[in-house]
């Protein structure tokens, strides 16, 4: 079918980024040229392509105006948003915020907001777990994040969080610009909100000795002594709060699709999860070896962060295919999660894949790369893992729940996937008691 000269394969990409990127590889190889929202974009697929863009041997791609176009500037100068030698000298100063003494920190404040929130979950058919999620990491993060209840009034935190959501649609805004009514509109108002409550409370912060990552931003220092100044606080603080947000609940949503449908997997997962305290310790959380071959697994059919965009900065080459300067670039990482060549099976729910002796996630490099690579890759890995394994512990060991084999989640790709249906799943009253509370 002849695509519309402006929409290009954007709807194709949205309505199924996996199948569009399959009928790519095969028709056009691992390097081509698409129109995507109203620009063309040279797309790149398969580990070896993505792989030399990640590399960035002779400094191309920049990261900054390949997001930008997409998330618009209500996530500016975060550290994803930032190129070269600039957002190495960030990288090494927030670094410090998720070393394993902090995160130890995090974690112990995660437990029991964690615990607070899946106690509300009622116990029924066709429960949405989507939704339930998205709220539920909402709040972690005002709590994780911010500071929580210590900052400000239940109102004012609701205000902030809706002012998040806002910029956080406007991604998939159709009219790119500050219009009244729109979604960009709604998100260039929602950043003033969040850079006046963040602002507004930043003296405080700096003045005291908080645990909660605001504090922990406004005590780091370069090698030199200098610290962030408010406004990099409050950029890195806006950007931290997306990056953490969508990408976490995504993951959880679909570890319940597939612990549903494979009870014997949620029983082993469970098992484990009994065996610990109600709020383990980071060795302990690191102990749930089925869990952890669950969640890579899920990570790989559905990887929160399908695409990595780019922007040429000079003319270059990948795989001997020249891309010539100032052109958007798509790294469709998802498509080597998907491809035949790398995995048995790659449309299978497998998690054993990625234990010894198979260990298909080594079949190359850059098979399995959820999180990206380079200079770039995810800089809160670690507490993401810390997130979803927390929410999950305390998932099984509070309720049991199934969805229909047959169910495939509707995913839209309009901005990062998310099920359309809210991801319906069957909860059901957990009737054994936890070990350690018995
Ligand atoms: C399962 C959850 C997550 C996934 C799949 C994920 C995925 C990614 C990916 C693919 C990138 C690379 C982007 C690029 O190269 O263009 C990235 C960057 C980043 N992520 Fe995550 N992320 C997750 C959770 C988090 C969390 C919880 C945080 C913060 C606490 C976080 C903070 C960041 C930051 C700061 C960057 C930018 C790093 C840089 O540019 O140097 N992410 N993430």
């Amino acid at each position: 079918m002849p695509s519309l000269p402006l929409v290009g394969e954007t709807l194709a990409y949205v309505r199924d980024a996996p199948g569009f990127m399959q009928r790519r590889w095969s028709e056009h190889g691992p390097v081509s040229t698409i129109t995507f929202l109203g620009r063309p974009w040279t797309v790149l697929l398969g580990p070896d392509a993505c792989a030399e863009a990640l590399r960035n041997a002779d400094k191309a791609f920049a990261s900054g105006p390949g997001w930008g176009y997409l998330v618009g500037p209500f996530f500016d100068r975060g550290l994803m948003l930032l190129d070269f030698g600039e957002h190495h000298q960030h990288r090494r100063v927030l670094q410090q915020a998720f070393t394993r003494q902090r995160l130890e920190g995090y974690a112990a404040a995660l437990g029991p907001a964690v615990a607070r929130g899946v106690a509300a979950w009622p116990e029924q058919p066709g429960f949405r777990a989507y939704p339930a999620l998205k709220s539920l990491t909402l709040d972690l993060a005002t709590e994780i994040f911010m500071g929580g209840a210590d900052l400000a009034t239940p109102d004012e935190l609701a205000r902030v969080n809706r002012a998040f959501v806002d910029c956080v649609q406007a991604a998939t805004g159709l009219v790119r610009a500050d219009v009244p009514g729109t979604r960009w509109g709604r998100a260039h108002r929602g950043r003033r909100v969040l850079e006046e409550f963040l602002h507004r409370h930043l003296p405080a912060k700096r003045a005291g000795g908080g645990d909660d990552l605001f504090s922990v931003l406004c005590r780091l220092r370069d090698e030199d002594g200098t610290a962030f100044s408010d406004d990099d606080i409050v950029n890195h603080m806006i950007f931290l709060l997306m990056a953490a947000h969508d990408t976490s609940t995504i993951t959880v949503s679909t570890v319940l699709q597939h612990l549903g449908q494979h009870p014997e997997w949620q029983e082993r997962c469970r098992e484990e999860s009994l065996a610990l305290p109600e709020h383990p310790s980071l060795a302990e959380l690191d102990s749930l070896t089925s869990l952890d071959l669950v969640v890579k697994e899920c990570l790989r059919l559905v990887p929160p962060v399908p695409v990595l965009a780019r922007h040429t900065v000079r003319e270059t080459e990948v795989l001997g295919h020249r891309i010539p300067a100032g052109r958007h670039t798509a790294l469709m990482l998802h498509h080597s999660h998907q491809m035949p060549e790398l995995w048995s099976d790659p449309q299978r729910f497998d998690p054993e894949r990625f234990a010894e002796p198979r260990r298909e996630d080594r079949s190359h490099r850059h098979a399995w790369e959820p999180f990206g690579g380079g200079v770039h890759k995810c800089l809160g890995m670690a507490f993401a893992g810390i997130e979803v394994s927390t929410i999950l512990h305390h998932l099984l060991r509070r309720h049991r729940w199934s969805v229909d084999p047959g169910y495939r989640a509707p995913l839209s790709y309009a901005s990062l996937p998310f099920p359309k249906d809210g991801q319906p799943v069957d909860l059901v009253p957990l009737t054994r008691l936890p070990r350690s509370a018995a």
